[in-house]
C-alpha cells in the first residue's frame, strides 16, 4: 500500500479547508468530526460544517439544541475524557435554507426584493427542496467562512447524496435548473399568455414543476411570475457565486479526504469520484477506508475446537457444550470477513493513483462520544487502523 503514515496528519497541519466526501452512511460525518478534534488536540481553531450529526453525538459535543448557529465546544468536555485541547473546536450545523436565505439578502438589490422573494411559495420549495440545493449551499458556505480569522481549518462535511458526483456537479445543476430552457419557456408562455389559453399554461406549468401540485390554483400563476423575475435580478450574483466556488475548491489550501467502506460498490463510487475530482483539478487528500474488518488473532493458522475449550476452561467460564464449535465458527467469519475486506482495499490500492490510502478499523460501537472521537482522532493521524 502507498499509504504515508503522516498522510492525514500533514493534511490537517497544513491545509485551511478539509472536505470529507462519499457514498451514504460509509463515515463521513464521523470523518470529519474525528479529523476536527484531531485538529483542534494539535492546535488548531478549528469549524467543524456538519450535516445531521447523529444525535448522540451531537449531545456528547453540546450541540444537541444548536440551530444555525457556530457553537464552540467546551474543552472541559474533552478534559473529562482525559483529551487534551490545544485548540479549539467549533461546531456549525448546515442550513440549506437559511445559506440560500442570507444568499438573496445579500444579492437582492433592495431589501423588498429580498422580503419579497423569501415569502414567495415557490421560493421556499427551490430553496430546499431543487435538485444540488443542498450540496451547492454546503458549498456556498464553505466560501463564507473559509477565510473567517478566527479559524485556522474549516472541514466541511458533505451531504449524503445517492450519488457521489451529485455533489461536484452541484453549482451547475442548481444553476442550470434554475435557468433551465423549461423556465425560460414557461416565462415566455406567461408573457405571451394571450397567445395560450389560462388553462393550457397552468396545466403546463403544474406537468413541469411536479411536486409544487400544492401551489396549483388561483395565485399560482401571479406567484410563478414575480418569482422568476425576482430570481432572474439574483441569476448573475448566483452564477458568479457558483464559479467562486469552484475556484475555491480548487486552491491548494483545500484537499478533499475521500470516505469509504471496504465494500465493493463504496469502493467503485469513490474510485469514480477521485477520477471526477481530478478532472476538476480539485486536490485529492487521502482515502480513508473507513470500519475496516482487521482479523482476529490467530486468523493465519484458524483456531480448532479444542483451541477454544481451553480457551473457556483457563478463563474458568461454564458455557454451552457447543460453544466451542461455535467460537470456531465465529472465528472463521471475522476471518474471511478480514481477508475480504484486505483483499479489496489492495484492489483499491492499486487503482486509486497513488492517493495516500488510510485504513480505520470497525469499533466495537458507533461513534457517539468524545472518547470515541479522540480514539477516531489518533488512529487517523496515525496512519490508520
Ligand atoms: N470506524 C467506525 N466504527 C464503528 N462505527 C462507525 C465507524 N465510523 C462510523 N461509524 C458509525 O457509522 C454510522 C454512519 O456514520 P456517519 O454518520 O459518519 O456516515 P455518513 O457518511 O456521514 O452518513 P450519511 O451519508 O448518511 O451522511 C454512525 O452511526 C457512526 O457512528
Ligand atoms: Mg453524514
Amino acid at each position: 500500500m502507498n499509504a504515508s503514515p503522516d498522510a492525514l496528519s500533514t493534511l490537517v497541519d497544513t491545509r485551511r479547508v478539509l472536505v470529507t466526501v462519499g457514498a451514504g452512511g460509509v463515515g463521513k460525518t464521523t470523518t470529519a468530526a474525528a479529523l476536527s478534534v484531531a485538529a483542534a488536540r494539535r492546535g488548531k481553531r478549528v469549524l467543524c460544517l456538519t450535516i445531521d450529526p447523529a444525535k448522540r453525538l451531537a449531545e456528547s459535543l453540546g450541540i444537541a439544541e444548536m440551530t444555525t448557529e457556530a457553537v464552540t465546544v467546551d474543552n472541559a468536555r474533552f478534559e473529562a475524557a482525559g483529551v487534551a485541547m490545544k485548540g479549539s473546536l467549533t461546531a456549525m450545523m448546515l442550513d440549506t435554507k437559511h445559506t440560500f436565505d442570507e444568499l438573496v439578502v445579500r444579492y437582492s438589490s433592495s431589501k423588498d426584493k429580498a422580503d419579497k422573494l423569501l415569502s414567495n411559495k415557490l421560493y421556499q420549495y427551490v430553496s430546499t427542496s431543487l435538485a444540488g440545493t443542498q450540496e451547492y449551499m454546503a458549498m456556498e458556505k464553505l466560501v463564507a467562512v473559509k477565510d473567517d480569522p478566527r479559524y485556522d481549518l474549516v472541514v466541511l462535511d458533505t451531504p449524503p447524496t445517492a450519488n457521489a458526483l451529485d455533489f461536484l456537479d452541484a453549482p451547475e445543476r442548481l444553476i442550470e435548473a434554475l435557468d433551465s430552457a423549461t423556465m425560460r419557456w414557461f416565462v415566455e408562455a406567461f408573457q405571451s399568455s394571450g397567445k395560450f389559453s389560462l388553462n393550457l399554461i397552468a396545466k403546463s406549468a403544474a406537468a413541469v414543476l411536479k411536486g409544487i401540485g400544492k401551489i396549483t390554483g388561483g395565485g399560482f400563476l401571479e406567484a410563478m411570475a414575480e418569482f422568476i423575475a425576482e430570481l432572474n435580478d439574483l441569476f448573475g450574483g448566483f452564477k458568479e457565486r457558483a464559479s467562486r466556488v469552484q475556484q475555491t475548491l480548487r486552491g491548494s489550501d483545500v484537499a478533499f479526504v475521500l470516505v469509504t467502506s471496504p465494500a465493493p460498490p463504496a469502493i467503485k463510487e469513490v474510485l469514480y469520484f477521485a477520477e471526477r475530482l481530478e478532472d476538476a483539478r480539485m486536490p485529492r487528500g487521502a482515502l480513508v477506508v473507513n470500519r475496516f474488518h482487521v482479523p482476529p488473532p490467530f486468523a493465519e493458522r484458524g483456531v480448532t475446537e479444542a483451541d477454544a475449550a481451553a480457551g473457556i476452561a483457563e478463563r474458568g467460564l461454564s458455557l454451552e457444550e457447543d460453544a466451542p464449535a461455535r467460537l470456531v465458527q465465529a472465528h472463521g467469519d471475522a476471518a474471511r470477513l478480514a481477508s475480504l475486506d484486505a483483499a479489496n482495499v489492495r484492489a483499491l490500492a492499486t487503482t486509486a493513483g497513488g492517493m495516500p490510502t488510510v485504513r480505520v478499523a470497525e469499533l466495537e460501537t458507533d461513534v457517539h462520544d468524545v472518547a470515541l472521537l479522540a480514539r477516531l482522532s489518533d488512529v487517523l493521524m496515525s496512519g490508520g487502523v
